[in-house]
Protein backbone atom coordinates (compact mmCIF):
# COMPACT_ATOMS: atom_id res chain seq x y z
CA UNK A 1 0.00 0.00 0.00
CA UNK A 2 0.85 3.68 -0.97
CA UNK A 3 2.19 5.68 2.10
CA UNK A 4 0.43 8.77 0.80
CA UNK A 5 0.07 12.43 2.69
CA UNK A 6 -3.01 14.67 2.49
CA UNK A 7 -1.82 16.68 0.17
CA UNK A 8 -0.90 13.67 -2.70
CA UNK A 9 -4.00 12.04 -2.10
CA UNK A 10 -6.27 15.23 -2.59
CA UNK A 11 -4.16 15.50 -5.94
CA UNK A 12 -4.27 12.16 -6.73
CA UNK A 13 -7.97 10.67 -6.38
CA UNK A 14 -8.68 14.56 -8.58
CA UNK A 15 -5.98 13.73 -11.43
CA UNK A 16 -7.70 10.10 -11.31
CA UNK A 17 -10.93 10.92 -11.61
CA UNK A 18 -10.11 13.74 -14.31
CA UNK A 19 -8.59 11.68 -16.70
CA UNK A 20 -11.85 9.60 -16.80
CA UNK A 21 -13.70 12.48 -17.71
CA UNK A 22 -14.67 14.53 -14.75
CA UNK A 23 -15.04 18.57 -14.15
CA UNK A 24 -13.16 18.97 -10.80
CA UNK A 25 -15.74 21.06 -8.71
CA UNK A 26 -14.68 23.00 -5.23
CA UNK A 27 -16.12 22.01 -2.16
CA UNK A 28 -19.02 23.46 -1.39
CA UNK A 29 -19.48 25.39 2.35
CA UNK A 30 -19.96 23.69 5.74
CA UNK A 31 -23.12 25.54 6.08
CA UNK A 32 -25.92 24.29 4.27
CA UNK A 33 -27.51 27.10 1.87
CA UNK A 34 -31.21 26.83 1.28
CA UNK A 35 -31.46 24.04 3.51
CA UNK A 36 -32.85 24.85 7.32
CA UNK A 37 -32.78 21.16 7.79
CA UNK A 38 -29.92 20.53 8.57
CA UNK A 39 -27.04 22.35 10.45
CA UNK A 40 -24.13 21.64 8.27
CA UNK A 41 -22.41 20.20 5.34
CA UNK A 42 -22.30 16.21 6.11
CA UNK A 43 -21.89 14.06 2.99
CA UNK A 44 -20.73 15.31 -0.33
CA UNK A 45 -24.33 14.61 -1.54
CA UNK A 46 -25.74 17.37 0.18
CA UNK A 47 -24.62 20.60 -1.94
CA UNK A 48 -25.29 18.21 -5.37
CA UNK A 49 -28.89 17.11 -3.88
CA UNK A 50 -30.66 19.21 -6.66
CA UNK A 51 -28.45 17.98 -9.71
CA UNK A 52 -29.07 14.20 -8.31
CA UNK A 53 -32.72 15.13 -8.58
CA UNK A 54 -32.29 16.24 -12.02
CA UNK A 55 -31.29 19.78 -12.44
CA UNK A 56 -28.43 20.61 -14.90
CA UNK A 57 -25.07 20.86 -13.06
CA UNK A 58 -22.90 24.25 -14.73
CA UNK A 59 -19.92 21.89 -14.77
CA UNK A 60 -21.62 18.43 -16.86
CA UNK A 61 -22.49 15.38 -15.52
CA UNK A 62 -19.31 14.09 -14.30
CA UNK A 63 -17.92 15.94 -11.68
CA UNK A 64 -15.25 14.77 -8.56
CA UNK A 65 -14.76 17.14 -5.49
CA UNK A 66 -13.20 16.67 -2.23
CA UNK A 67 -15.89 18.07 0.22
CA UNK A 68 -15.98 19.56 3.84
CA UNK A 69 -17.79 18.04 6.14
CA UNK A 70 -18.56 18.65 9.88
CA UNK A 71 -20.76 15.43 11.66
CA UNK A 72 -21.25 16.44 15.18
CA UNK A 73 -24.05 13.87 16.50
CA UNK A 74 -21.06 11.91 18.38
CA UNK A 75 -19.01 14.98 19.67
CA UNK A 76 -18.55 13.36 23.02
CA UNK A 77 -16.92 10.44 21.53
CA UNK A 78 -14.46 12.58 19.92
CA UNK A 79 -11.25 11.74 22.03
CA UNK A 80 -11.38 8.02 20.73
CA UNK A 81 -8.75 6.58 17.82
CA UNK A 82 -10.96 7.17 15.34
CA UNK A 83 -13.89 10.11 15.61
CA UNK A 84 -13.41 13.15 14.00
CA UNK A 85 -16.56 16.06 14.12
CA UNK A 86 -14.21 17.70 10.76
CA UNK A 87 -13.52 15.32 7.81
CA UNK A 88 -13.09 15.92 4.25
CA UNK A 89 -15.11 13.36 1.88
CA UNK A 90 -13.55 12.28 -1.66
CA UNK A 91 -15.91 11.93 -3.88
CA UNK A 92 -16.69 11.18 -7.97
CA UNK A 93 -19.82 12.10 -9.76
CA UNK A 94 -22.21 10.35 -12.30
CA UNK A 95 -25.20 12.71 -12.77
CA UNK A 96 -27.01 10.75 -14.75
CA UNK A 97 -24.34 9.76 -16.93
CA UNK A 98 -22.32 6.82 -16.21
CA UNK A 99 -23.60 4.04 -13.62
CA UNK A 100 -22.66 0.71 -12.11
CA UNK A 101 -19.98 -0.88 -14.01
CA UNK A 102 -17.24 2.38 -14.81
CA UNK A 103 -17.75 3.32 -10.87
CA UNK A 104 -16.93 0.00 -9.69
CA UNK A 105 -14.90 -0.75 -12.38
CA UNK A 106 -12.72 2.76 -11.33
CA UNK A 107 -13.29 2.24 -7.88
CA UNK A 108 -11.25 -1.18 -8.36
CA UNK A 109 -8.47 0.47 -10.41
CA UNK A 110 -7.73 3.38 -8.28
CA UNK A 111 -7.72 1.13 -4.91
CA UNK A 112 -5.17 -1.61 -6.46
CA UNK A 113 -3.74 0.45 -9.60
CA UNK A 114 0.30 0.83 -8.80
CA UNK A 115 0.21 4.59 -9.34
CA UNK A 116 -2.51 5.06 -7.01
CA UNK A 117 -3.72 3.45 -3.70
CA UNK A 118 -1.58 0.11 -4.54
CA UNK A 119 -3.70 -1.96 -1.68
CA UNK A 120 -3.14 -5.55 -2.63
CA UNK A 121 -6.14 -7.34 -4.30
CA UNK A 122 -5.83 -9.83 -1.19
CA UNK A 123 -6.29 -7.13 1.45
CA UNK A 124 -10.05 -6.05 -0.10
CA UNK A 125 -13.51 -6.97 0.31
CA UNK A 126 -16.89 -5.75 -0.59
CA UNK A 127 -20.57 -5.73 -0.26
CA UNK A 128 -23.44 -5.49 -2.34
CA UNK A 129 -27.08 -5.15 -1.80
CA UNK A 130 -28.67 -8.35 -0.93
CA UNK A 131 -32.22 -7.12 -2.17
CA UNK A 132 -35.83 -6.47 -0.66
CA UNK A 133 -39.37 -5.61 -1.71
CA UNK A 134 -37.52 -1.93 -2.77
CA UNK A 135 -34.84 -2.90 -5.24
CA UNK A 136 -33.32 -5.84 -6.26
CA UNK A 137 -30.40 -8.37 -5.02
CA UNK A 138 -27.72 -6.18 -6.51
CA UNK A 139 -25.79 -9.20 -8.59
CA UNK A 140 -25.13 -7.19 -11.38
CA UNK A 141 -22.14 -5.24 -9.12
CA UNK A 142 -21.02 -8.40 -7.66
CA UNK A 143 -20.59 -9.81 -10.95
CA UNK A 144 -18.68 -6.36 -12.08
CA UNK A 145 -16.61 -6.52 -8.91
CA UNK A 146 -15.82 -10.51 -9.73
CA UNK A 147 -14.83 -9.86 -12.99
CA UNK A 148 -12.37 -7.52 -11.80
CA UNK A 149 -10.65 -9.79 -9.37
CA UNK A 150 -12.54 -9.62 -5.84
CA UNK A 151 -13.08 -13.59 -5.71
CA UNK A 152 -16.70 -14.68 -4.70
CA UNK A 153 -16.10 -15.09 -1.10
CA UNK A 154 -15.07 -11.87 -0.22
CA UNK A 155 -17.82 -10.50 -2.02
CA UNK A 156 -21.16 -9.94 0.93
CA UNK A 157 -24.66 -9.28 0.18
CA UNK A 158 -26.04 -7.26 2.53
CA UNK A 159 -29.21 -5.92 3.46
CA UNK A 160 -31.03 -2.10 3.52
CA UNK A 161 -29.53 -1.65 6.97
CA UNK A 162 -25.98 -2.03 5.91
CA UNK A 163 -26.11 -1.22 1.91
CA UNK A 164 -28.30 1.59 1.07
CA UNK A 165 -27.50 4.81 1.79
CA UNK A 166 -29.88 8.17 2.41
CA UNK A 167 -28.80 11.29 3.94
CA UNK A 168 -31.60 11.46 6.81
CA UNK A 169 -35.08 10.37 5.79
CA UNK A 170 -35.81 11.43 2.78
CA UNK A 171 -34.54 12.33 -0.30
CA UNK A 172 -32.47 10.58 -3.01
CA UNK A 173 -31.33 7.20 -1.96
CA UNK A 174 -29.94 3.88 -3.52
CA UNK A 175 -28.52 0.45 -2.83
CA UNK A 176 -24.81 1.16 -2.62
CA UNK A 177 -21.77 -0.87 -2.88
CA UNK A 178 -18.91 -0.71 -0.29
CA UNK A 179 -15.37 -1.49 -0.12
CA UNK A 180 -13.71 -2.55 3.03
CA UNK A 181 -9.69 -3.69 4.04
CA UNK A 182 -9.52 -7.39 5.46
CA UNK A 183 -7.21 -6.96 7.95
CA UNK A 184 -6.27 -10.41 7.44
CA UNK A 185 -7.82 -11.25 11.21
CA UNK A 186 -9.14 -14.57 11.77
CA UNK A 187 -13.34 -13.98 11.66
CA UNK A 188 -14.50 -13.85 14.71
CA UNK A 189 -17.18 -15.95 14.33
CA UNK A 190 -19.04 -17.68 11.49
CA UNK A 191 -21.09 -14.94 10.60
CA UNK A 192 -18.50 -12.09 10.71
CA UNK A 193 -18.97 -9.97 7.61
CA UNK A 194 -17.56 -6.22 6.85
CA UNK A 195 -20.77 -5.50 8.87
CA UNK A 196 -19.23 -6.84 11.72
CA UNK A 197 -17.22 -4.61 14.26
CA UNK A 198 -14.75 -6.75 15.90
CA UNK A 199 -12.05 -4.78 13.41
CA UNK A 200 -11.60 -7.42 10.76
CA UNK A 201 -13.25 -5.06 8.17
CA UNK A 202 -12.55 -0.98 7.86
CA UNK A 203 -14.33 0.29 5.37
CA UNK A 204 -13.08 2.57 2.91
CA UNK A 205 -14.58 3.86 0.06
CA UNK A 206 -18.54 3.89 -0.68
CA UNK A 207 -20.36 3.73 -4.00
CA UNK A 208 -24.23 4.62 -3.89
CA UNK A 209 -26.30 4.12 -6.64
CA UNK A 210 -28.73 6.25 -6.46
CA UNK A 211 -31.90 6.16 -8.07
CA UNK A 212 -34.14 6.42 -6.15
CA UNK A 213 -36.10 9.09 -4.01
CA UNK A 214 -38.05 7.88 -0.93
CA UNK A 215 -40.48 10.40 0.35
CA UNK A 216 -41.95 11.36 3.41
CA UNK A 217 -44.73 8.84 3.17
CA UNK A 218 -41.62 5.84 3.35
CA UNK A 219 -42.43 5.15 -0.74
CA UNK A 220 -39.86 4.73 -3.03
CA UNK A 221 -40.08 5.96 -6.37
CA UNK A 222 -37.47 6.10 -9.71
CA UNK A 223 -35.87 9.10 -9.80
CA UNK A 224 -35.51 10.59 -13.50
CA UNK A 225 -31.87 9.46 -13.61
CA UNK A 226 -29.40 7.31 -12.64
CA UNK A 227 -26.60 8.85 -10.12
CA UNK A 228 -23.57 7.42 -9.19
CA UNK A 229 -22.49 9.19 -5.20
CA UNK A 230 -19.34 7.88 -4.12
CA UNK A 231 -17.73 8.88 -0.76
CA UNK A 232 -14.16 8.32 0.37
CA UNK A 233 -13.30 9.54 3.75
CA UNK A 234 -9.73 11.29 3.35
CA UNK A 235 -8.12 10.55 7.05
CA UNK A 236 -9.84 6.98 6.94
CA UNK A 237 -7.49 6.58 3.36
CA UNK A 238 -4.59 8.01 5.14
CA UNK A 239 -4.42 6.01 8.31
CA UNK A 240 -5.08 3.12 6.20
CA UNK A 241 -2.32 3.65 3.46
CA UNK A 242 -0.13 4.50 6.16
CA UNK A 243 -0.90 1.32 8.75
CA UNK A 244 -1.52 4.26 11.64
CA UNK A 245 -3.60 3.50 14.29
CA UNK A 246 -5.39 6.49 14.99
CA UNK A 247 -6.94 9.60 12.82
CA UNK A 248 -3.86 11.36 15.05
CA UNK A 249 -0.87 9.95 13.51
CA UNK A 250 -2.05 11.69 9.96
CA UNK A 251 -0.01 14.35 8.52
CA UNK A 252 -3.24 17.38 8.71
CA UNK A 253 -2.71 17.36 12.78
CA UNK A 254 1.07 16.92 13.20
CA UNK A 255 1.73 20.60 12.74
CA UNK A 256 -1.13 21.34 15.93
CA UNK A 257 -0.11 18.48 18.08
CA UNK A 258 3.77 19.66 18.00
CA UNK A 259 2.09 23.02 18.98
CA UNK A 260 0.47 22.01 22.38
CA UNK A 261 3.43 19.91 23.14
CA UNK A 262 5.80 23.21 22.75
CA UNK A 263 2.71 25.34 24.39
CA UNK A 264 1.89 22.44 27.44
CA UNK A 265 5.52 20.77 27.87
CA UNK A 266 3.14 17.88 27.41
CA UNK A 267 4.00 14.80 25.77
CA UNK A 268 0.87 13.48 23.44
CA UNK A 269 1.00 9.65 24.26
CA UNK A 270 2.03 10.66 27.72
CA UNK A 271 -0.77 8.76 29.15
CA UNK A 272 -4.43 7.73 28.47
CA UNK A 273 -5.83 10.89 29.82
CA UNK A 274 -3.63 13.07 28.16
CA UNK A 275 -3.95 11.68 25.00
CA UNK A 276 -7.48 12.33 25.19
CA UNK A 277 -7.75 15.89 26.01
CA UNK A 278 -5.04 16.37 23.49
CA UNK A 279 -7.08 14.59 20.63
CA UNK A 280 -10.33 16.42 21.95
CA UNK A 281 -8.73 19.83 21.41
CA UNK A 282 -6.83 18.85 17.97
CA UNK A 283 -10.46 17.75 16.30
CA UNK A 284 -12.14 20.44 18.23
CA UNK A 285 -9.73 23.16 17.26
CA UNK A 286 -9.67 22.26 13.33
CA UNK A 287 -13.26 22.00 13.32
CA UNK A 288 -13.66 25.12 15.13
CA UNK A 289 -11.03 26.86 12.28
CA UNK A 290 -13.15 25.72 9.52
CA UNK A 291 -16.14 26.82 10.44
CA UNK A 292 -15.35 30.34 11.39
CA UNK A 293 -13.14 30.14 8.70
CA UNK A 294 -16.16 29.38 5.77
CA UNK A 295 -16.84 31.43 3.64
CA UNK A 296 -20.56 31.08 5.30
CA UNK A 297 -18.70 31.50 8.41
CA UNK A 298 -20.46 30.88 11.94
CA UNK A 299 -19.44 33.12 15.14
CA UNK A 300 -20.31 30.89 18.59
CA UNK A 301 -23.83 31.74 19.66
CA UNK A 302 -26.26 30.87 21.82
CA UNK A 303 -28.05 29.04 18.88
CA UNK A 304 -28.11 26.65 16.10
CA UNK A 305 -24.45 26.48 14.25
CA UNK A 306 -23.27 29.04 16.53
CA UNK A 307 -23.89 26.88 19.60
CA UNK A 308 -22.33 24.08 18.47
CA UNK A 309 -19.38 26.51 17.22
CA UNK A 310 -19.99 27.28 20.73
CA UNK A 311 -20.05 23.56 22.04
CA UNK A 312 -16.62 22.99 20.65
CA UNK A 313 -14.30 25.08 21.91
CA UNK A 314 -15.98 25.22 25.63
CA UNK A 315 -15.09 22.01 25.14
CA UNK A 316 -11.49 22.48 24.10
CA UNK A 317 -11.16 25.04 26.90
CA UNK A 318 -12.39 22.81 29.41
CA UNK A 319 -10.17 19.92 28.12
CA UNK A 320 -7.36 22.67 28.27
CA UNK A 321 -7.12 22.50 31.85
CA UNK A 322 -5.81 18.60 31.56
CA UNK A 323 -2.80 19.76 29.56
CA UNK A 324 -2.74 23.71 31.03
CA UNK A 325 -2.94 25.04 28.42
CA UNK A 326 -2.31 28.37 28.86
CA UNK A 327 -5.13 31.01 27.67
CA UNK A 328 -4.61 32.76 24.43
CA UNK A 329 -3.36 28.91 23.13
CA UNK A 330 -6.70 28.09 20.75
CA UNK A 331 -5.75 30.69 18.37
CA UNK A 332 -2.12 29.65 18.30
CA UNK A 333 -3.36 25.71 17.76
CA UNK A 334 -5.77 27.19 14.83
CA UNK A 335 -2.59 29.02 13.14
CA UNK A 336 -1.48 25.50 12.39
CA UNK A 337 -4.40 24.54 11.10
CA UNK A 338 -4.99 27.65 8.61
CA UNK A 339 -1.11 27.14 7.16
CA UNK A 340 -1.83 23.40 6.45
CA UNK A 341 -4.97 23.50 4.38
CA UNK A 342 -4.07 27.39 2.67
CA UNK A 343 -3.26 26.22 -0.68
CA UNK A 344 -6.65 23.69 -0.44
CA UNK A 345 -8.98 25.84 1.43
CA UNK A 346 -8.61 29.69 0.69
CA UNK A 347 -11.05 30.83 2.59
CA UNK A 348 -9.09 30.17 5.90
CA UNK A 349 -6.43 32.41 5.05
CA UNK A 350 -8.98 34.88 3.67
CA UNK A 351 -10.83 34.71 7.20
CA UNK A 352 -7.68 34.30 9.06
CA UNK A 353 -7.94 37.18 11.44
CA UNK A 354 -11.42 36.66 11.68
CA UNK A 355 -10.52 33.02 13.30
CA UNK A 356 -8.24 33.82 15.89
CA UNK A 357 -10.32 36.73 17.10
CA UNK A 358 -13.49 34.49 17.76
CA UNK A 359 -11.51 31.80 19.35
CA UNK A 360 -9.75 34.43 21.18
CA UNK A 361 -12.94 35.60 22.67
CA UNK A 362 -14.55 32.72 22.90
CA UNK A 363 -12.01 31.20 25.01
CA UNK A 364 -11.58 34.49 27.22
CA UNK A 365 -15.29 34.46 27.90
CA UNK A 366 -15.73 30.90 29.11
CA UNK A 367 -11.83 31.14 30.80
CA UNK A 368 -13.05 33.68 33.06
CA UNK A 369 -16.11 31.62 34.45
CA UNK A 370 -14.95 27.72 34.29
CA UNK A 371 -12.94 27.63 37.10
CA UNK A 372 -15.76 29.14 39.45
CA UNK A 373 -18.28 26.78 37.46
CA UNK A 374 -16.04 23.67 38.23
CA UNK A 375 -15.95 24.74 41.56
CA UNK A 376 -19.40 24.68 41.81
CA UNK A 377 -20.30 21.91 40.22
CA UNK A 378 -17.80 20.13 42.92
CA UNK A 379 -19.54 21.58 45.40
CA UNK A 380 -22.93 20.34 44.12
CA UNK A 381 -22.05 17.17 43.81
CA UNK A 382 -20.30 16.33 47.24
CA UNK A 383 -24.20 16.79 48.58
CA UNK A 384 -26.01 15.11 46.11
CA UNK A 385 -27.70 11.49 47.53
CA UNK A 386 -28.66 9.26 44.40
CA UNK A 387 -26.86 9.71 40.69
CA UNK A 388 -29.00 12.32 39.85
CA UNK A 389 -27.73 15.77 39.27
CA UNK A 390 -30.37 18.64 39.64
CA UNK A 391 -31.74 19.96 36.49
CA UNK A 392 -31.92 23.30 38.30
CA UNK A 393 -28.19 23.41 39.11
CA UNK A 394 -27.21 22.56 35.37
CA UNK A 395 -29.16 25.20 34.17
CA UNK A 396 -27.39 27.53 36.71
CA UNK A 397 -24.11 26.38 36.00
CA UNK A 398 -25.34 27.57 32.18
CA UNK A 399 -26.86 30.97 32.67
CA UNK A 400 -24.45 32.10 35.29
CA UNK A 401 -21.00 30.24 34.48
CA UNK A 402 -21.61 29.56 30.33
CA UNK A 403 -21.39 25.63 30.74
CA UNK A 404 -23.39 24.15 27.60
CA UNK A 405 -25.67 21.18 29.00
CA UNK A 406 -23.74 18.96 27.47
CA UNK A 407 -20.59 19.97 29.27
CA UNK A 408 -22.33 19.89 32.50
CA UNK A 409 -23.83 16.31 31.38
CA UNK A 410 -20.25 15.19 30.65
CA UNK A 411 -18.51 16.18 33.57
CA UNK A 412 -21.05 14.79 35.83
CA UNK A 413 -21.40 11.27 33.58
CA UNK A 414 -17.22 11.08 34.75
CA UNK A 415 -18.60 10.99 38.36
CA UNK A 416 -21.21 8.50 37.94
CA UNK A 417 -24.15 11.13 38.04
CA UNK A 418 -27.30 11.50 35.22
CA UNK A 419 -28.42 15.04 34.78
CA UNK A 420 -32.07 15.42 35.26
CA UNK A 421 -33.01 16.74 31.72
CA UNK A 422 -36.56 17.70 32.41
CA UNK A 423 -35.52 19.78 35.50
CA UNK A 424 -33.03 21.75 33.34
CA UNK A 425 -35.83 22.36 30.76
CA UNK A 426 -38.21 23.43 33.37
CA UNK A 427 -35.55 26.07 34.66
CA UNK A 428 -34.74 27.13 31.39
CA UNK A 429 -38.40 27.80 30.67
CA UNK A 430 -39.29 29.08 34.06
CA UNK A 431 -36.21 31.73 33.24
CA UNK A 432 -37.60 32.66 30.04
CA UNK A 433 -41.23 33.20 31.19
CA UNK A 434 -39.67 35.71 33.74
CA UNK A 435 -37.51 37.49 31.58
CA UNK A 436 -40.23 37.83 29.13
CA UNK A 437 -42.82 39.10 31.52
CA UNK A 438 -40.09 41.38 32.64
CA UNK A 439 -39.80 42.89 29.01
CA UNK A 440 -43.42 42.90 28.79
CA UNK A 441 -43.72 44.65 32.25
CA UNK A 442 -41.77 47.67 31.10
CA UNK A 443 -42.79 47.97 27.59
CA UNK A 444 -46.21 48.04 29.25
CA UNK A 445 -44.82 51.14 31.14
CA UNK A 446 -44.11 53.15 27.73
CA UNK A 447 -47.49 51.81 25.91
CA UNK A 448 -49.75 53.27 28.74
CA UNK A 449 -49.30 56.39 27.42
CA UNK A 450 -46.32 56.01 24.38
CA UNK A 451 -47.88 53.00 22.65
CA UNK A 452 -47.81 54.46 18.74
CA UNK A 453 -44.10 55.80 19.02
CA UNK A 454 -42.50 52.65 20.83
CA UNK A 455 -44.40 49.75 18.09
CA UNK A 456 -42.72 52.32 15.42
CA UNK A 457 -39.28 52.06 16.93
CA UNK A 458 -40.06 48.70 17.40
CA UNK A 459 -40.83 48.12 13.53
CA UNK A 460 -37.22 49.99 13.07
CA UNK A 461 -35.42 47.82 15.12
CA UNK A 462 -36.32 45.20 13.41
CA UNK A 463 -35.77 47.12 9.82
CA UNK A 464 -32.00 47.42 11.70
CA UNK A 465 -31.23 44.00 11.92
CA UNK A 466 -32.19 43.42 9.00
CA UNK A 467 -30.06 46.12 7.26
CA UNK A 468 -27.30 45.21 9.61
CA UNK A 469 -26.66 41.43 8.01
CA UNK A 470 -27.29 43.23 4.47
CA UNK A 471 -24.38 46.43 4.31
CA UNK A 472 -22.14 44.41 6.97
CA UNK A 473 -22.43 40.90 4.58
CA UNK A 474 -22.56 38.89 7.84
CA UNK A 475 -25.38 36.44 8.41
CA UNK A 476 -23.91 35.71 11.98
CA UNK A 477 -25.27 38.93 13.42
CA UNK A 478 -27.90 38.81 16.02
CA UNK A 479 -29.72 41.14 17.81
CA UNK A 480 -27.75 40.47 21.58
CA UNK A 481 -30.37 42.94 23.22
CA UNK A 482 -32.52 45.60 22.65
CA UNK A 483 -34.56 48.66 24.81
CA UNK A 484 -36.97 51.11 23.59
CA UNK A 485 -37.84 54.35 25.39
CA UNK A 486 -40.24 56.87 23.55
CA UNK A 487 -37.09 58.88 22.61
CA UNK A 488 -35.13 56.32 20.73
CA UNK A 489 -34.49 52.43 20.30
CA UNK A 490 -31.44 50.64 21.20
CA UNK A 491 -30.50 47.80 19.75
CA UNK A 492 -27.06 45.58 20.48
CA UNK A 493 -25.79 42.89 18.12
CA UNK A 494 -22.48 40.72 17.80
CA UNK A 495 -19.35 42.14 15.57
CA UNK A 496 -16.18 42.24 16.08
CA UNK A 497 -15.03 45.80 16.02
CA UNK A 498 -16.50 49.64 15.05
CA UNK A 499 -18.71 49.86 12.59
CA UNK A 500 -16.91 52.52 9.66
CA UNK A 501 -18.88 55.97 9.16
CA UNK A 502 -19.97 54.73 5.09
CA UNK A 503 -21.48 51.47 6.85
CA UNK A 504 -23.62 53.16 8.83
CA UNK A 505 -24.68 55.83 6.05
CA UNK A 506 -25.79 52.44 4.26
CA UNK A 507 -27.71 50.94 7.03
CA UNK A 508 -29.40 54.30 7.58
CA UNK A 509 -30.31 54.43 3.83
CA UNK A 510 -31.14 51.02 4.00
CA UNK A 511 -33.81 51.48 6.98
CA UNK A 512 -35.12 54.62 4.69
CA UNK A 513 -35.18 52.68 1.47
CA UNK A 514 -37.62 50.07 3.47
CA UNK A 515 -39.26 52.84 5.44
CA UNK A 516 -40.04 54.78 1.47
CA UNK A 517 -40.93 51.70 -0.16
CA UNK A 518 -44.24 51.86 2.30
CA UNK A 519 -44.84 48.13 2.56
CA UNK A 520 -47.36 46.71 4.83
CA UNK A 521 -46.11 45.09 8.60
CA UNK A 522 -48.12 41.09 8.63
CA UNK A 523 -48.46 39.29 11.18
CA UNK A 524 -48.23 35.14 10.45
CA UNK A 525 -48.70 32.68 13.00
CA UNK A 526 -46.12 29.86 12.31
CA UNK A 527 -44.38 27.05 13.72
CA UNK A 528 -40.58 27.24 14.47
CA UNK A 529 -40.05 24.95 11.91
CA UNK A 530 -42.05 26.97 9.31
CA UNK A 531 -40.76 30.03 10.42
CA UNK A 532 -36.92 28.84 9.63
CA UNK A 533 -37.80 27.40 6.62
CA UNK A 534 -38.74 30.50 5.24
CA UNK A 535 -35.69 32.51 6.46
CA UNK A 536 -37.16 34.13 9.79
CA UNK A 537 -34.59 36.02 11.61
CA UNK A 538 -35.02 35.58 16.04
CA UNK A 539 -33.58 33.32 18.89
CA UNK A 540 -35.08 29.16 17.45
CA UNK A 541 -34.93 27.62 20.54
CA UNK A 542 -35.65 23.55 20.92
CA UNK A 543 -39.42 24.65 21.43
CA UNK A 544 -40.03 22.13 18.12
CA UNK A 545 -43.77 22.26 16.65
CA UNK A 546 -45.17 25.33 19.07
CA UNK A 547 -46.17 28.32 17.27
CA UNK A 548 -44.36 31.52 17.40
CA UNK A 549 -45.65 35.14 15.38
CA UNK A 550 -43.38 36.34 12.35
CA UNK A 551 -43.44 39.49 11.39
CA UNK A 552 -43.12 40.51 7.74
CA UNK A 553 -42.45 43.53 5.74
CA UNK A 554 -41.89 43.26 2.22
CA UNK A 555 -38.97 41.36 1.23
CA UNK A 556 -36.98 43.95 3.83
CA UNK A 557 -37.51 42.21 6.96
CA UNK A 558 -39.01 38.97 8.29
CA UNK A 559 -38.13 38.24 12.08
CA UNK A 560 -39.94 36.30 15.21
CA UNK A 561 -41.31 38.90 17.81
CA UNK A 562 -44.53 39.05 20.49
CA UNK A 563 -45.02 42.64 18.91
CA UNK A 564 -46.96 45.13 18.75
CA UNK A 565 -45.63 47.22 15.64
CA UNK A 566 -46.56 50.00 12.96
CA UNK A 567 -49.30 48.80 10.57
CA UNK A 568 -46.95 49.99 7.55
CA UNK A 569 -42.81 50.90 7.12
CA UNK A 570 -44.25 54.09 5.96
CA UNK A 571 -45.24 55.02 9.28
CA UNK A 572 -42.15 55.78 10.60
CA UNK A 573 -41.22 58.57 8.39
CA UNK A 574 -37.22 59.03 8.93
CA UNK A 575 -34.66 56.77 10.71
CA UNK A 576 -31.56 58.11 11.96
CA UNK A 577 -28.71 56.80 13.50
CA UNK A 578 -27.31 58.73 16.77
CA UNK A 579 -24.53 56.52 18.21
CA UNK A 580 -22.37 53.31 17.63
CA UNK A 581 -20.63 51.96 20.67
CA UNK A 582 -19.17 48.63 21.82
CA UNK A 583 -21.29 46.90 24.73
CA UNK A 584 -19.55 44.52 25.76
CA UNK A 585 -16.79 42.25 23.99
CA UNK A 586 -17.99 41.30 20.48
CA UNK A 587 -21.10 43.29 20.76
CA UNK A 588 -22.02 46.67 19.56
CA UNK A 589 -24.78 48.86 20.17
CA UNK A 590 -26.71 51.12 17.98
CA UNK A 591 -28.79 54.13 19.79
CA UNK A 592 -31.35 55.46 16.92
CA UNK A 593 -34.55 57.32 16.39
CA UNK A 594 -37.34 57.93 13.77
CA UNK A 595 -38.58 61.68 13.36
N1 LIG B 1 -23.14 9.63 0.39
C1 LIG B 1 -22.30 8.51 0.71
C2 LIG B 1 -21.60 8.66 2.05
O1 LIG B 1 -21.57 9.72 2.60
C3 LIG B 1 -21.26 8.32 -0.36
O2 LIG B 1 -20.66 9.54 -0.66
O3 LIG B 1 -21.08 7.68 2.52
Amino acid sequence: MKKLTSETLRQMYLDFFASKGHKIIASASLIPENDPSVLFTTAGMHPLVPYLLGEKHPAGNRLTDVQKCVRTGDIEEVGDASHLTFFEMLGNWSLGDYFKEDAISWSYEFLTGKDYLDIPVSDLAVTVFAGDEDAPRDEFSASVWEKRGIPKEKIFYLPKKNNWWIAGTTGPCGPDTEMFIDRGYKPCSENCDPSCDCGKYLEIWNNVFMEFFKDDKGNYSKLKQHNVDTGMGLERVLCISNGYKTVYETDPFQGAKAKIEELTGKKYDESEEITKAFRIILDHVRTSTFLIGDRRGVVPSNVDQGYVLRRLIRRAVRFGRTLELPEGSLAKIAKCYVEKYADVYTELKENEQKIYDELNKEEEKFSKTLSDGLKEFNKVINFIKGDIFPGKTAFRLYDTFGFPIEITEELAKEKGFTVDKEGYKAAEQAHIEKSKAGSEQKFKGGLAEQNETTARLHTATHLLNAALKKVLGDDGIHQKGSNITVERLRFDFNFPRKLLPEELASIEAWVNEAITANVPVTLEELTVEEAKAQGAEGVFDSKYGEKVKVYTMGNFSKEICGGPHAKTTGELHHFKIKKEEASSAGVRRIKAIID
